[in-house]
């Protein structure tokens, strides 16, 4: 792409703004100043404006601690979406490693690299994910072994894989699923009768949501990109 769209895209400067910041010097392409408006740039090339990186290099690897009404897509008309909260993430092909419901919060995993994110995601790798659950009827503790055998959902002839139940409190379970069919979660209690009222996601693989505020998010760590 041209560099003056370039940065007419990336920023809130018009395309003729854009070309006269380029043209007065305050433009660097990976450290260097260019003059050339028709410079081709992409999105492995560090765009810098007036001292300010308006993209990143390399690929985006990102923890995002979704508040409930956020929905998890990349654009949307009318919704907030996750990536509109990525404030300071400027990378453009950004996609999500799985999905969260639009009232469910935690651990929504961002990224502009599709192998890794298939990694993450592709059910043969099995990465497991922990939810803590609030329902709204009680738990028995015969739910445990009902959970751990495999429950039939509607849409499969499988039964999803064996998942730990551990109950908290008498209306509140953590669960650990290696799975991520549609509304697993809900769909599993559902099937048993109960009702999931509250939903949060606490971990994806090693990656946890820790003490990341709500509607925040943070760079995975290197050991957690290379953990999947
Ligand atoms: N399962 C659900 O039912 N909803 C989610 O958001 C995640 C898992």
């Amino acid at each position: 792409m041209r560099l003056d769209k370039y940065i007419s895209q990336h920023t809130a400067a018009t395309r003729s703004l854009a070309k006269m910041a380029i043209k007065s010097g305050r433009v660097l392409v990976n450290g260097e100043v260019v003059k050339d408006q028709g410079r081709k740039v992409s999105d492995t090339d560090e765009v810098c404006v007036n001292g300010e990186v308006i993209s990143q290099s390399g690929e985006a690897y990102i923890l995002y601690h979704k508040p409930a009404g956020v929905i998890c897509a990349t654009e949307d008309e009318e919704q907030e979406t996750v990536i509109d909260h990525l404030d300071g993430i400027t990378h453009k092909t950004l996609h999500l490693a799985g999905r969260l419901d639009k009232d469910t919060t935690g651990v929504v995993l961002i990224t502009s690299d599709g192998q890794w994110s298939h990694r993450v995601t592709s059910p043969r790798h099995e990465c497991s994910k922990v939810y803590v659950v609030q329902t709204a009827d009680p738990l028995s503790q015969g739910l445990i072994e009902t959970f751990k055998e495999g429950i039939l959902l509607k849409d499969n002839p499988k039964p999803t894989r064996p998942a730990e139940l551990e109950i908290l409190a008498e209306k509140e379970a953590k669960l650990t699923l290696t799975e991520g069919r549609y509304h697993q979660v809900k769909r599993m209690f559902g099937a048993c009768g109960n009702k999931v009222v509250g939903l949060k996601r606490l971990s994806v693989g090693c990656v946890e949501i820790g003490d990341l505020e709500e509607g925040d998010y943070r760079e995975l760590t290197e050991e957690e990109i290379a953990s999947f």
